[in-house]
């Protein structure tokens, strides 16, 4: 039986401009087509109609601002450290209770919870994982810029309950993949393996409409994004492949790069997958015990897969992010993603200083003493 997202009936009632809408792809009837030769695919539909119910229900929620009184700092941290906002964990339950009890799932696991949830008893466990960071960019609520939620459907073997071993599968077997942007407009951006796909949200009508489809992130950028605050602590490469891009027309890229940083992975994303571009957040030793900011389940992998199912690359420096086996629910990992032949260019960067062959651009700092070669640092 087909997904019963609000259907057509409701924009066929409307008048006036509202017409516009008829005829056009709602996410439900995306869904159908792209899945048509899915095994499970019903089931899949289903799951991703809730979690598009979840993610309205968050923009409603996101877009009352202070009204809502939920932009509050709490007392309590998430398992990565951080302070959580009252929206961090309303957002997260949010998708638990719309997502729990429609029979696809045998677990989920969140940024915002410490070990996978559960089921409960009384509903049916089904055969998807979802993995999901419920409020992406949280600690940017105040300023009022967007922020987002990122998702990844993992496929469950077995019929136990999940626990979190189970969530410990690598990038390549995400089944689904997506990211919801909360910005002047509500969108869901979203891959099942065939390409990635805009919708936008009608608050009117309450559908998702594909107004993007099959998007294609440029191969060449002169733009690239990374938090310039943490220079000091990146690695050679990222610091020669930054530092040749600021010398623009008088370096060796022979032209002017723009930078961003938003703080907000989903937006920066969102911006390459627009109209391409490179976003870092690279391993770096200010916190020498982590291997980067972001997460890998929740934030890397499905990022990856957006980017990779758009023509992109993404890549930890070292070696592509959908290959990096996870051994931990919570375990981050570096990100370099977007426009191909940059990321290219840093991978080499990346092999150049690790193999000791970049020492026309090696200075002091960069040297075979330095505490950035991998041997030094073990
Ligand atoms: P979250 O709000 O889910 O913890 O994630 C925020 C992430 C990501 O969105 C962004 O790229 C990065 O943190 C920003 O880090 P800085 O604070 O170092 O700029
Ligand atoms: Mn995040
Ligand atoms: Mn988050």
């Amino acid at each position: 039986m087909a997904p019963a997202e609000n259907d057509n009936n409701t924009a066929r009632e409307d008048h006036g401009d509202r017409t516009m809408h008829l005829g056009r792809t709602t996410l439900s009837k995306f869904l159908i087509d792209q899945l048509r030769n899915t095994p499970a695919r019903n089931d899949l539909a289903a799951l991703l109609v809730d979690v598009a119910a979840a993610i309205k229900a968050i923009s409603a929620m996101v877009a009352r601002g202070a009204l809502g009184g939920s932009h509050d700092a709490l007392t309590s941290h998430n398992t990565s450290g951080e302070v959580q906002k009252r929206l961090d964990v309303t957002t997260n339950d949010a998708i638990l209770r719309y997502c729990e009890w429609g029979g696809q799932l045998a677990g989920m696991a969140s940024e915002e919870m410490e070990t996978a949830y559960a089921i409960p008893a009384e509903f049916t466990r089904g055969r998807y994982l979802l993995v999901f960071d419920p409020l992406d960019g949280s600690s940017n609520l105040d300023t009022n810029v967007s922020v987002g939620t990122i998702f990844s459907v993992l496929a469950h073997s077995g019929d136990h309950t999940a626990v979190d071993e189970d969530f410990l599968k690598t990038g390549v077997t995400q089944v689904a993949a997506g990211y919801a942007i909360y910005g002047p407009a509500t969108m869901l951006v979203l891959t099942v393996g065939h390409g990635t796909h805009a919708f936008t949200l009608d608050r009117e009508i309450g559908n998702f409409i594909l107004t993007h489809p099959d998007l294609k992130v440029p191969e060449d950028t002169s733009e690239f994004a990374i938090n310039a605050s943490n220079e000091r602590f990146w690695e050679p490469p990222v610091q020669r492949y930054v530092d040749e891009c600021k010398q623009g027309t008088s370096g060796i890229r022979a032209r002017d790069f723009n930078m961003r940083w938003i703080a907000s992975m989903v937006a920066e994303v969102h911006r390459i997958l627009m109209r391409g571009g490179v976003f870092m957040y690279p391993r770096d030793t200010k916190m020498p015990l982590r291997a980067g900011r972001l997460r890998l389940l929740y934030e890397a992998n499905p990022m990856a897969m957006l980017i990779e199912q758009a023509g992109g690359a993404a890549s930890t420096g070292r070696g592509r992010l959908l290959e990096v086996p996870p051994t931990e629910l919570h375990q981050r990992v570096p990100v370099v993603l977007g426009s191909r032949n940059e990321i290219e260019r840093i991978e080499r960067y990346h092999q150049e200083y690790d193999s000791g062959s970049d020492k026309p651009y090696s200075s002091p700092l960069f040297n075979d003493r330095s505490l950035y070669r991998p041997e030094a640092r073990s």
